[in-house]
């Protein structure tokens, strides 16, 4: 199947979680953020799950470096039944934006999305179909993204073979917490040896963080 090649990439805390039980994001320092724009600056897309536009609220845009690319990477939101708020940052005018929606989504809502610029991609019945998305995006040019989570939407994405590397930068904090976000959450795999297997390729400190950087091997 063609499709784009797919980089995941998060800070996270030594304990793997992503965000805390109050959601809290502030994890990984600036030199880790401005690491995660230079990637941004290199991909054709960023996408990322609903559960995360609405608790974060994020841009994905470049914009903690100086950068000579013209245009922003697209943005992709997964997000099943649009319920993206029509407020929301990742539909503003600095980017293109794509939400993959489910044939459940409200033709409502995906009339007011539209009204905002973005572009709908239809793909599954009532949750996104993800490898209908990849080949999706792949007809739209997109050959590169970075998927930034959440913990839910990267358990799907690697369940379904579709991430191709891992990076991450773990901050020294540990935080626990059951209804914290872990890296991968989901309905997780059931044995070691049905996991997602990785190969380190790279890791270094990088300001108070550790730059881990993994090749998926199956
Ligand atoms: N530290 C970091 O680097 C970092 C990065 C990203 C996010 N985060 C944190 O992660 C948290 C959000 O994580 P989350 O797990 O709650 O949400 P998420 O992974 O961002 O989004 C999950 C949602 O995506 C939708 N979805 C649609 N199709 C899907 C599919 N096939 N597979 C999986 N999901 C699908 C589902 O909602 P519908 O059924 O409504 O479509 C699902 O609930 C936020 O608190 C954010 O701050 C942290």
């Amino acid at each position: 199947m063609q499709r784009p090649y797919v980089i995941l990439n998060a800070g996270m805390t030594l304990d793997g979680k992503i965000a805390t039980r109050t959601r809290d994001t502030k994890i990984s320092g600036k030199e880790d953020l401005e690491r995660v724009h230079r990637i941004r600056e290199r991909v054709d897309a960023i996408m990322v799950g609903i559960g995360t536009v609405l608790d974060d609220d994020p841009r994905l845009t470049v914009h903690r470096i100086e950068s000579e690319r013209e245009r922003n990477p697209t943005r992709v939101v997964v997000d099943s039944r649009a319920r993206t708020p029509p407020g929301a940052r990742v539909l503003s005018e600095e980017a293109p934006t794509i939400i993959a929606v489910s044939r459940a989504a409200p033709e409502e809502r995906l009339r007011v999305l539209r009204e905002r610029g973005a572009s709908i991609v239809v793909c599954g019945e009532s949750r996104v179909d993800l490898p209908c998305l990849m080949r999706e995006l792949y007809e739209r040019g997109i050959r590169s993204l970075l998927l930034e989570g959440g913990g839910t939407l990267n358990f799907s994405m690697l369940r379904h073979g579709l991430v191709d590397e891992v990076s991450v930068a773990i901050a020294p904090v540990l935080v626990g917490g059951r209804e914290a976000v872990t890296l991968v959450d989901g309905e997780g795999f059931a044995t070691i040896e049905e996991g997602v297997h990785l190969r380190l390729k790279r890791y270094y400190p990088l300001g108070k963080d550790f730059i881990l950087e993994y090749e998926v091997v199956r």
